[in-house]
């Protein structure tokens, strides 16, 4: 199985990474979105993050030539000759039950169809495509231009060869695939991330320690480029709350249970890098306030 063509649905923050991530390696990426306003602004942030990229000498061609390697288009008929589409919508089953229907009509027999889903189960997007066993689940961590690793996960009705065609497809951006083997809440990372999460923020609840020493203290007692509440800021509260419910809600356990901190702070609008508060203050760039 080769990967030339690649479609991408959604161009927002993870579809637009993606998107940069395929062109990098030298495929031909078509970015599809409905708002014609979020495919200009995806073009201008790979061709930011591209210039950063070239500056630091980690790649090797110019920005011209990779960008060259991406169109853009709000029509999904598009996507109708890929060897592979990664959809990247937002994280709503109707929405993305609309996009699996609809797509599944126009692409190849032989096309793969991943989803980047955070919590939705691959098998109920499969349930409403043409191929089922062409799907599977291709999960990113953000930022994907940067994050090294992605789930390959297998829905229930997902082949030997659409799982294969994953892991080659992973292998061929240059990132580190993850098998996961059957289709459960959280997948596999999060499914262990989320409870020690979910305890440091209770310790911090409970005055027992500050987000700072926890942080501190997981990072080199463990050897972690960042601790939980890093991770937390970066992936956005709302997001990891979401998919903290989700899962949740699937397996009814509370070691998942997003705690209230975390709750208010989402009420708030406290949602970490994004919006400049989180766990932690930052400034305009980004860059954590001392
Ligand atoms: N943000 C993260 O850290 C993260 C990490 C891993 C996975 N995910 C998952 O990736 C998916 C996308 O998340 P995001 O953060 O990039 O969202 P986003 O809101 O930044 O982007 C979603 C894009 O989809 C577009 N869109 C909406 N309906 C569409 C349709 N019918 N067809 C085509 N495009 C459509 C929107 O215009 C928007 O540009 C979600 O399922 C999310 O759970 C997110």
């Amino acid at each position: 199985m080769t990967f030339q063509k690649v479609g991408i649905a959604g161009a927002g923050l993870m579809g637009s990474g993606i998107a940069q991530v395929c062109a990098q390696v030298g495929m031909q990426v078509v970015m599809m979105d409905i708002e014609p306003s979020a495919l200009e602004k995806a073009k201008e942030g790979i061709a930011w993050s591209v210039g950063k990229f070239v500056e630091k000498g980690k790649l090797s061609e110019d920005v011209g030539t990779i960008l060259a390697r991406i169109s853009v288009t709000t029509d999904i008929q598009a996507m109708k000759d890929m060897d592979i589409v990664v959809e990247n919508v937002p994280e709503d089953i109707n929405v993305k039950r609309e996009v699996f229907k609809t797509l599944s009509g126009i692409v190849r027999k032989d096309t793969l169809l991943g989803t980047d889903t955070s919590a939705i189960p691959i098998t109920e997007l499969a349930a409403v495509s043409r191929h089922p066993e062409r799907v599977l689940g291709l999960h990113f961590f953000s930022p994907a231009q940067m994050m090294q690793v992605v789930e390959v996960i297998r829905g229930v009705m997902t082949n030997d060869d659409t799982m294969e065609g994953g892991v080659a497809f992973v292998k061929a951006i240059g990132k580190r695939p993850i098998r996961v083997e059957r289709d459960v809440a959280g997948f596999l990372l999060n499914r262990i991330n989320f409870p020690g999460t979910v305890e440091a923020i209770r310790l911090v609840e409970e005055g027992i320690a500050t987000v700072e020493e926890i942080d501190t203290g997981m990072r080199l007692a463990f050897g972690r480029k960042m601790g939980p509440f890093e991770t937390g800021d970066m992936v956005g509260l709302d997001v990891m709350m979401k998919a903290m419910m989700s899962t949740y809600e699937e397996t009814k356990d509370m070691k998942f249970y997003p705690p209230v901190l975390m709750q208010r702070k989402v009420l708030a609008g406290h949602l970490g890098i994004k919006t400049r508060k989180g766990w932690y203050d930052y400034n305009e760039d980004g860059t954590r306030k001392a």
